[in-house]
């Protein structure tokens, strides 16, 4: 098992001879996608997925334009259409003149990927208002910015049967602390359990107008978001004892299921979350026992 911790010496690196060799079909030529928090980690990847998979991609940033020019050329590299849009999504008119200039850009939007978060971790009597400000703001009150802009460009618009059965996808990042509660990280675990049901509220409310809304839910991917979860070979193996598939996420495994929830192939699946996370939700600790 190549990545097994008990036989590596150091972390394993994303070239691994066990990780999926997969392409991407093109199943979202003529759809439009934006993707916020774009400029690194699992935006990059689905931004970078998606643009494979056919679409033109806006990427979203906030800080760093230079990393989000470099995800527009590498797209612009094979063959895509992108282009870097700042805005904060935890700022409504921000939200909204990026997504007119993401509709003037491209003529429409057929695929929101809700994805910007952030952790701000403390213990839970040292956690400041602050720090719980900034994560619901971005991670949730972000969240439901993007996606009523989405819900707003789609229902303007209408199906395109050219492109798609469906009217528009929304794709809410959300996280296995949905599910599972994590001590020192209360205000992050809250902004993914309020994706949870903002998720399949909308979901529930828009399928009528042919708009699936579903989230990926995301275990241990190897991003800056959590370096110190992975980066060395001591947090690597402790890391492993809560992935029964006994290997890190990489950031295109969530690109792809992104691609599908994304399609039509995907056309029968709204108000579901894919967790894609190596078994972290099968409550690893009682592999044995119990
Ligand atoms: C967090 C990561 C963490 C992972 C699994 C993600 O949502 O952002 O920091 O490693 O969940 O616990």
């Amino acid at each position: 098992m190549p990545n097994d911790p008990k036989t590596l010496t150091t972390a394993p690196a994303p070239d691994n001879a066990d990780l999926p060799r997969v392409t991407y079909a093109k199943t979202l030529v003529g759809q439009p996608a934006l993707v916020t928090g774009a400029n690194s980690g699992i935006g990059k990847a689905t931004a970078i997925g998606l643009a494979r998979a056919g679409a033109d991609v806006v990427i979203n940033y906030v800080t760093d334009p230079a990393a989000a020019e470099a995800v527009a050329h590498e797209i612009e590299g094979f063959g895509g259409r992108a282009i870097a849009i700042q805005a904060d999504v935890s700022k409504e008119d921000e939200v909204l003149a990026m997504f007119a200039q993401a509709v003037s850009h491209f003529g429409t939007l057929h695929i929101v990927v809700s994805n910007a978060g952030l952790q701000r971790d403390s213990p839970f009597e040292q956690m400041t208002l602050e720090q719980w400000n900034t994560v619901i703001g971005i991670n949730l009150t972000g969240q439901f910015l993007c996606t009523r802009e989405a819900a707003r460009v789609f229902r303007k618009r209408g199906i395109v049967s050219e492109v798609s059965v469906a009217c528009g996808k929304i794709i809410c990042m959300s996280s296995v602390h949905q599910e599972i509660p994590w001590a020192g990280h209360a205000n992050y675990a809250a902004s993914k359990g309020g994706v949870m049901l903002l998720m399949k509220s909308i979901a529930q409310e828009l399928a009528p107008h042919r708009i699936r809304v579903n989230s990926v839910g995301p275990g241990a991917i190897r991003t800056p978001i959590n370096t110190e979860a992975w980066s060395t070979l001591e947090a690597y193996a402790d890391l492993m004892r809560l992935v029964p598939y006994k290997r890190i996420g990489e950031p295109d495994d969530i690109a792809q299921a992104v691609a599908w929830l994304a399609s039509d192939a995907a056309d029968y699946v709204t108000g579901a979350t894919l967790f894609v996370d190596g078994g972290m939700t099968l409550y690893p600790g009682f592999a044995t026992g119990g």
